[in-house]
């Protein structure tokens, strides 16, 4: 298929929540998800949401496997998900470092619930519905925000933890999404 641009902070289509997906298993579905991939991979990143290539459905791709940018991080299986929704479990918060493909090469310390429950369908309409916590639960609730028009520095509570990656973690590769 195709890598796609990747909109940047400051476009106002990442700041418009995303509607549902109304039919599953479509060749517009699979196309659009097999871009996000191609998109996501080509740029190595944890994952990808459609309104960052500026398609303003509710479907986030997302997984990481020994991930060059992320050389700690715990492995996350490679899930499509169509109208996510995520449910709190507890209210324990923790506060973790996260990057996006849409403010690259930056930073910032982001407070995300250590655990959730989430359930939505992959893109054939198999439902999903999955309890996790830490970097997994991390990475579902970055990309959920996207189709909320919620960019992770919109999260941050103390803005002297965000900033450039090279400047805060020098000779780190870049960690995004
Ligand atoms: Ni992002």
């Amino acid at each position: 298929m195709a890598v796609r641009t990747v909109l940047r902070m400051g476009d106002a289509r990442l700041l418009q929540p995303a509607r549902p997906v109304e039919r599953f298993g479509t060749p517009e579905l699979h196309a659009l998800v097999a871009d996000m991939e191609d998109t996501m991979r080509a740029l190595d990143g944890a994952g990808l949401a459609a309104p960052q290539i500026g398609v303003a459905l509710q479907v986030v791709i997302f997984g990481v496997e020994h991930n060059p940018r992320y050389p700690d991080a715990e492995t996350v299986p490679y899930t499509v998900l169509v109208n996510p929704a995520l449910t709190p479990l507890g209210n324990e918060v923790e506060e973790g470092w996260e990057g996006c493909l849409s403010v690259p090469g930056m930073r910032g310390l982001v407070p995300r619930l250590q655990r959730v429950q989430y359930e939505g369908y992959d893109q054939h309409g198999r439902r999903i519905e999955r309890t996790v916590s830490g970097f997994h639960a991390r990475v579902v609730q970055h990309e959920c925000d996207h189709l909320a028009g919620i960019l992770y520095p919109m999260r941050i509570r103390d803005l002297r933890n965000f900033g450039y990656t090279e400047v805060l973690f020098p000779g780190q590769e870049e960690l995004q999404e």
